[in-house]
């Protein structure tokens, strides 16, 4: 057959798309023979064992609703109604909740991810195209907003010399802004830098984004990881009270170990019942076009463990123990880089809050950690510290040591 007649197959020009920067080494390290390797890589929380199980709330909740979870119909486009009633307190504050919670609308989503790419599309065709990220972020933001029609630049957030949150250029660059930009913010333990502005802080964040009529789109997927659930919702609490509009993509994943199950809710805060009525009716619509309706089963365990009081101090528990553990993996991390390798100064290390810490390194130093360590992190120099255990800490010390001293 001629070449101009040879019938061209339709996928033949189909482009090899780039790993993802997370989740892309999975295959990689699992494949990796060497006996002494550490993933440091994905945001899961793991126990000293390195097993990452369900929180015991969270089996207490799901033996509870096993027998009774004999549904097979759709739940509503906007998921299990319940959901958004016990996830609300907890998110605003029981009485923020009870005062503003008739023009708060919320819609129970197919995890975080969910949330977001829901909110990106809603805002794309309400509010403004265009967003601002913080560099650094999440690198799935990027990739979120872009399949929402979204057009995205960063926002000045971490700095490599103050190694550390650049609160001036922040509150600088937030102030150019033209007005109905979308600020992506995360409302705690910052991915990937877990360098987070203090309250005094979010308040000026807040003032002046409400100043320039900037719109706040946060990311909440840490709430109880950090310094406790009531601590970590106070960004998120100081602009509800300062009376913004606003979005919050809320994950379930961390805190209630729903990973797997897809469990997250996007909150929308409007001006009052009527806008409210409207904003759903839009977001049930995008939603019905993604995905038509989110899974049930992880929504109900949630939502049991919310409403059975023993079970929400176990919650309540299960998070204290995962703060324990993180403290504890971070505080040893710090202690023995700060002894191995006085040369170099790992303090900006303590200033780091939740479930991950921003090694000062470059792209071929975080290559090195694999290449020659076998310990597995994000190019960026981002490490997830429940994947430090006990028993693994010093190797990873020793390396760490040895790759940020030759610069
Ligand atoms: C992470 O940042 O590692 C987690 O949020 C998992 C993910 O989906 O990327």
């Amino acid at each position: 057959m001629g070449s101009k007649t040879r019938k061209k197959m339709f996928f033949q020009e189909v482009a090899e798309a780039p790993p993802d920067p997370i989740f892309g080494l999975g295959s990689a390290f699992k494949a990796d023979p060497r006996k002494e390797k550490v993933n440091l890589m994905v945001g899961i929380y793991k126990d000293d064992q390195l097993r990452s199980e369900l929180l015991h709330s969270a089996r207490g909740a799901k033996n509870n609703i096993l027998n009774q979870d004999l549904m097979a119909d759709y739940l509503p486009i906007d998921g299990h109604p319940e959901l958004i009633e016990l996830l609300g307190p907890i998110v605003f504050g029981a009485e923020l909740w009870k005062a503003n919670h008739g023009r708060i609308y919320g819609a129970h989503t197919t995890g975080g991810t969910g949330a977001l790419r829901v909110g990106a599309e809603f805002l794309a065709q309400e509010v403004s195209k265009t967003f601002y990220v913080s560099n650094h972020t999440w690198p799935n933001h990027r990739s979120i907003l872009e399949r929402a029609g979204c057009q995205y630049d960063n926002y000045p957030y971490y700095s490599r010399e103050k190694k550390g949150f650049d609160f001036e250029a922040m509150i600088a660059f937030l102030r150019t802004l033209p007005e109905k930009s979308v600020i992506v913010l995360h409302a705690c333990c910052h991915n990937p830098t877990g360098c987070d502005p203090t309250a005094e802080q979010w308040r000026l964040i807040s003032k002046v984004m409400k100043e320039g009529k900037l719109f706040p789109f946060f990311d909440f997927a840490y709430q109880g990881l950090g310094d406790g659930i009531e601590k970590d919702a106070e960004s998120v609490r100081i602009f509800l009270h300062d009376g913004h509009e606003m979005a919050i993509a809320y994950s379930c994943s961390k805190n209630f170990s729903m990973y797997c199950q897809r469990v997250g809710v996007l909150f929308m805060v409007d001006e009052n019942s009527a806008v409210k009525m409207r904003v759903g009716s839009q977001v049930k619509r995008i939603i019905r076009a993604l995905y038509s309706n989110p899974p049930a089963h992880g929504a109900l365990i949630v939502a049991e463990v919310l409403k059975n009081d023993d079970l929400k101090q176990i919650w309540i528990k299960d998070l204290e123990a995962i703060r324990k553990r993180i403290h504890l993996m971070r505080e040893s991390l710090i202690q023995r880089l700060m002894t191995k390798a006085k040369a170099i100064n790992f303090e900006y290390l303590k200033s780091h809050k939740g479930m991950f810490s921003f090694i000062d390194m470059d792209k071929s130093q975080a290559q090195r950690m694999i290449d020659e360590f076998a310990i597995y992190m994000t190019d960026n120099g981002r490490i997830s510290i429940p994947g430090l255990t006990t028993k693994n800490i010093d190797y990873v010390v020793n390396s760490l040591s040895t790759v940020c001293a030759k610069r």
